[in-house]
């Protein structure tokens, strides 16, 4: 069940369920672990931590919680981690558990992948986001004042545990964040996936368990298809940025407290097209499928109230671009993104004009 011939192809169980697997799949890993620590948030850790703690019952366990939400995602949440495994003598054959949303998994791999330089760590996402996106492909970070995800490292899980089943108890608003990188990866890869979500939408937000169940197959197999051919990020995996410069912008100008990650990502979606369309890469029913499609899903499309120059001042540092050159990736057609480094920012200010006006006049 959990075999994987490539380095970068975390193994990797999506089915109802799946968390009563913990037991066989550790077996599987075929180490010892002296003992296990779960770093969850306190509400997840009520809805599953009783089904976990159960299959690593034979395994010295405790666990970490920490407040939910992005704030968390910090170098003092990591080291407030790092002083309790210390204290309960965590060593290198230690096991850490991440459970719970993208905050979990991000900062979870992080810690891992710095005590006593690297112990391992599994991942048991239990939000869309993460089950898509963030507990895939090996990039686990931690925000710094005022930039998103600035320390981190690449560090892979032994093995990830998906059930859809535990997206039931997540809120709509959660899971229509999590649905925006669904739709990021029909756009940058996968035109089928995008009509799918186009005439489900209404099922999808009920959450029914088949399109969960293939939504979410769906996505890994694109991110891990990118990762594997870029596992580090100098080249092809550039594309999941999509919409995320405009987004880690407005989500950084915004300190966290607006939006999720996902709406942020929803917007951004929506600028680059407006960037693209002002390239005359694409004509403007683009735009409006995707805006449209957003929406649907429970996503806003609109740019905050902010003046657009502050939105390009905090581009020029994001991770992506090279010194002071914003990179962004373009919309070609649903499925086509393209690389554009050393982008104009006057380009982006007239396109980001532009949908500023359009914004005013949709509903
Ligand atoms: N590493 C990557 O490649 C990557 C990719 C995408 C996103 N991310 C990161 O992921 C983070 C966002 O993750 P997120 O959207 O999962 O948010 P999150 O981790 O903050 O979780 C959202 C909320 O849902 C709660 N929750 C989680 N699972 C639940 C469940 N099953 N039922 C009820 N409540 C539940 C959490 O306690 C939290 O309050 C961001 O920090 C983003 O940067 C990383
Ligand atoms: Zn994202």
């Amino acid at each position: 069940m959990l075999s994987s011939q490539n380095t970068f192809k975390t193994p990797t169980v999506i089915q109802s369920d799946s968390l009563k697997l913990l037991k066989t799949s550790l077996e599987q890993l075929k180490s010892s672990y002296t003992q296990c620590v779960i770093i969850s948030t306190p509400t997840v850790f009520q809805l599953f931590g009783n089904t976990i703690k159960k299959q690593i019952e034979n395994i010295p366990s405790s666990e970490i919680l920490i407040q939910p939400g992005e704030e968390a995602k910090t170098l003092s949440t990591a080291t407030l981690c790092w002083e309790q495994m210390a204290e309960r003598r965590v060593d290198r054959h230690s096991l850490l558990i991440a459970l719970g949303g993208g905050v979990i998994t991000d900062l979870t791999g992080f810690v891992a992948g710095c005590y006593m330089r690297g112990i391992d760590y599994i991942s048991i996402p239990t939000t869309l986001m993460a089950m898509v996106d963030a507990s895939i492909g090996g990039k686990t970070a931690v925000n710094f004042p005022n930039h998103k995800n600035l320390i981190g490292l690449f560090n892979f899980p032994k093995f990830i545990l998906i059930d859809p089943k535990c997206l039931h108890s997540l809120s709509q608003r959660e899971f229509s964040a999590g649905l925006a990188e669904v739709i990021k990866y029909g756009v940058i890869d996968r035109p089928n996936l995008f009509e799918l979500l186009e005439h489900n939408a209404e099922a999808i937000l009920e959450k029914k368990p088949v399109l969960l169940d293939e939504i979410i197959k769906q996505c890994c197999e694109i991110k891990n298809d990118i990762v594997q051919k870029d596992a580090f990020d100098k080249s092809v995996r550039a594309t999941f940025n999509y919409g995320h410069t405009f987004g880690h912008a407005i989500e950084t100008l915004t300190s966290y407290q607006q939006y999720t990650h996902g709406e942020t990502v929803a917007i951004g979606m929506s600028c680059a097209a407006y960037v693209s369309h002002e390239l005359n890469k694409i004509d403007f029913t683009f735009i409006e499928r995707q805006d449209n499609l957003c929406r649907k899903l429970g996503l806003p499309t609109k740019l905050p109230s902010m003046p657009i120059e502050q939105i390009i001042e905090k581009m020029h540092s994001d991770k992506k671009n090279r010194g002071d050159q914003i990179t962004l990736i373009l919309p070609e057609k649903i499925g086509k993104v393209i690389v554009a480094p050393n982008f104009s920012p006057n380009v982006i200010h007239r396109a980001l004009l532009n949908k500023q006006k359009h914004d005013s006049i949709t509903n």
